[in-house]
């Protein structure tokens, strides 16, 4: 069955490890990532941004496609359904309505104040029906759907502990550089500023833009507190890769499962790869 994020995260914050979150766009996509964490007995978040929703004919459809999944394929590791970038309180509560275990209500491009508020009233909201609560402060680079931004703003430590003690937020993603989609160059991560979020909030940290950061970022976020990693864009360049291989060796190949068939295997091994290197392996 499908749970919040709250246990997985505060286990993960205490043995020092981090979860994966990974966007789902369809069912091969969420069969390939239910199949990695089953396989590597490791818990798992599946990401839903507001455009993935919409491709996939909204909440309802996810979530029944989950719950079902979860069942037919005999999935016995904790799962997630966390709504990404949530871009408002409706959105937050018409997910949960669905059958969400988690939202992510992202009012960080708003005053200081109004995202708050707006946390304050998604958690009471969520909290009342079972359900976790992600929030985030700064600015993401980069694009993923409709969150774009074109910098980076750092997250402000004081205001991230400020944000927690007022809104009871289960998790916390402050933004410290990491960006949407490929790095130019090598990320710029706040390490400072995170162990000094990690020290005035006690909260599981989130590292979004999971993309194309080196181990030994991944390894000195998750001693800063990070328990929690979202990776998106890397697995929709695994699948894409191997479905324009598989098109340009073979001309005469027009049955849909033969050629996005692969790319879901090549889902599974990055996903097994990440779940690896955040060491949340066996972790279930
Ligand atoms: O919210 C989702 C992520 O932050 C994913 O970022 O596409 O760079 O892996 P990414
Ligand atoms: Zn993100």
């Amino acid at each position: 069955a499908l749970v919040p994020m709250t246990e997985m995260l505060k286990k993960a914050l205490e043995g020092k490890y981090a979860v994966g979150q990974f966007n789902i766009n369809n069912l091969e996509w969420t069969q390939a990532i239910l199949t990695a964490a089953q396989k590597t007995q490791s818990p798992v978040i599946l990401g839903v941004s507001e455009g993935a929703a919409r491709y996939m004919s909204g909440f309802k459809v996810i979530t029944a496609m989950v719950n079902a999944l979860i069942e037919s394929m005999e999935i016995t590791v904790p799962v997630a359904i966390h709504l990404d970038h949530g871009s408002s309180i409706e959105k937050c509560k018409e997910a949960i309505e669905a059958g969400f275990s988690s939202v992510m209500i992202d009012g960080s491009h708003g005053p200081f104040e109004e995202n708050v508020a707006m946390t304050k009233t998604v958690v009471e909201y969520a909290h009342a029906r079972g359900v976790s609560v992600e929030a985030e402060l700064g600015v993401v680079g980069g694009q993923e759907d409709d969150v774009v931004a074109d910098n980076c703003i750092y997250a402000d430590p004081q205001e991230c502990k400020e944000l927690v003690e007022r809104t009871g937020v289960d998790c916390l993603a402050p933004a410290l550089g990491s960006v949407h989609g490929p790095y130019k160059g090598l990320p710029n991560l706040g390490f400072e500023e995170m162990l000094q979020v990690k020290e005035l909030t006690a909260v599981p940290l989130v590292l979004h833009g999971g993309t194309g950061i080196p181990t030994a970022d991944i390894q000195n976020a998750i001693s800063r507190g990070t328990a929690k990693i979202n990776v998106n864009t890397e697995n929709q360049i695994a699948w894409t890769n191997m479905v324009r291989k598989v098109l340009a060796s073979d001309a005469e190949v027009y049955d849909p499962r033969k050629v996005i068939g692969p790319g879901k295997e090549a889902i599974v091994e990055t996903v097994m790869g990440k779940i690896r290197e955040f060491g949340s392996e066996g972790k279930a």
